[in-house]
């Protein structure tokens, strides 16, 4: 049995991308793992949401976290900022995070690039932060997506130059993981990159999404006028409609389009009806577990008294030891 650990923002409901990438390998691990599933509060401050926004979406990620099948029985679920011992690891560990690696980091210069008018110290220091995270319970098994294979390669780095540097062997190597072994990226609709909350309107499939509303954005994905030449190399918002497909439909029907495409009879409309009607399918069990649980104002506030009654023993054992390590003693 590993000990795991992973969490996701509170920015808005949870999208597809979340779900292959990070949720449905917190809801298989739970059954074997010592897990730890949290939501980053914390790391959501970077982009400044109003305390409603904040409290709203915090409630709504434990919501779907609990209908898309995590039991608060089975792994830990907490709001990171109900452990406050994650900022002090936090803090320390930003004693040994080097400016110049903090800047090459390549989610930093993405959101320089995003948000240029706010470029603050949490920003540049968020992978110390998602370090403390995971090295808070002395995590091994990180379960994430591809966008997050560089923090862990960070965490590894802060978690050995701990040790050397305090001579001891006491934080482990975490590493990022999926089941399939590759770490995935989901595609968003809109063309380019990967399906985001931030990657602009209709881009994202969110599990709570109306049939109507999924429809909707399934048909605006970007597409266009069809290949030429029989075999011929998928440009990139049509990789990202097979992809999205693979993930959602039967194989079969992959195949067939994959077939009509090759074929250059393939016509996306077509597809992408199918493909809307696949997401629905996919989405329906989510939807309504959702709303009931939603509805269900004493057992969400339950559930988030035991994970943080949790994930404070464990992380109070740490940091007591991680105190000691440092050299802070009490006289
Ligand atoms: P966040 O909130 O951006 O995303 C949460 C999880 O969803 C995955 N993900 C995706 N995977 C595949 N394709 C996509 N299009 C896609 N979009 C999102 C992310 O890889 C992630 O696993 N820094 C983290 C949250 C975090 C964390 C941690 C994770 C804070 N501390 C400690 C693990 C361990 C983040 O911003 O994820």
């Amino acid at each position: 049995m590993e000990t795991v650990v992973s969490g996701i923002r509170p920015t808005g409901n949870l999208h597809l991308g979340n779900y292959f990438g990070a949720l449905r390998n917190f809801i298989s691990m739970q059954n074997e793992h010592n897990c730890y599933f949290f939501i980053a509060d914390y790391h959501s401050l970077t982009t400044h949401p109003t305390p409603g926004d904040l409290y709203g979406n915090v409630r709504q990620v434990m919501v779907e976290y609990l209908a898309a099948g995590l039991d608060p029985e089975k792994c830990t679920l907490y709001i990171q900022s109900d452990v406050p011992e994650t900022a002090e690891l936090y803090l320390f560990l930003n004693m040994n995070a080097y400016i110049g690696e903090l800047e090459r980091c390549t989610s930093f210069k993405d959101k320089i690039r995003q948000q240029p008018q706010n470029v603050n110290a949490g920003l540049l220091t968020y992978p110390t932060l998602m370090a403390a995270d995971i090295l808070i319970h002395k995590a091994t098994k990180v379960p994430v997506g591809k966008d997050q294979e560089q923090h862990l390669e960070m965490t590894r780095q802060f978690s050995n130059r701990f040790n050397r540097l305090y001579n001891v062997e006491y934080f482990p190597e975490p590493k990022a993981f999926n089941f399939g072994n590759e770490l995935v990226k989901i595609p968003g609709l809109n063309g380019t990159g990967k399906m985001g909350k931030s990657e602009g309107e209709g881009n994202a499939i969110f599990l709570a999404d109306e049939p109507e509303a999924i429809r909707k954005k399934v048909m605006k994905a970007v597409t266009d006028s069809g290949p030429t030449e029989p075999n011929q190399a998928k440009p990139e918002p049509i990789q990202n409609i097979f992809q999205l497909m693979k993930v959602v439909s039967a194989p079969e029907t992959l195949s067939f389009f994959e077939d009509q495409y090759n074929s250059c009879n393939i016509r996306y409309g077509d597809m992408k009806k199918q493909l809307a009607v696949d997401m629905v399918t996919f989405t329906e069990p989510f939807r309504d577990k959702i709303k009931a649980i939603s509805a269900d104002n004493d057992y969400v506030a339950k559930v988030m008294r035991l994970g943080k009654e949790k994930a404070h023993e464990s992380a109070a054992k740490t940091i007591r030891e991680v105190r000691e390590i440092i050299g802070f003693k009490s006289f």
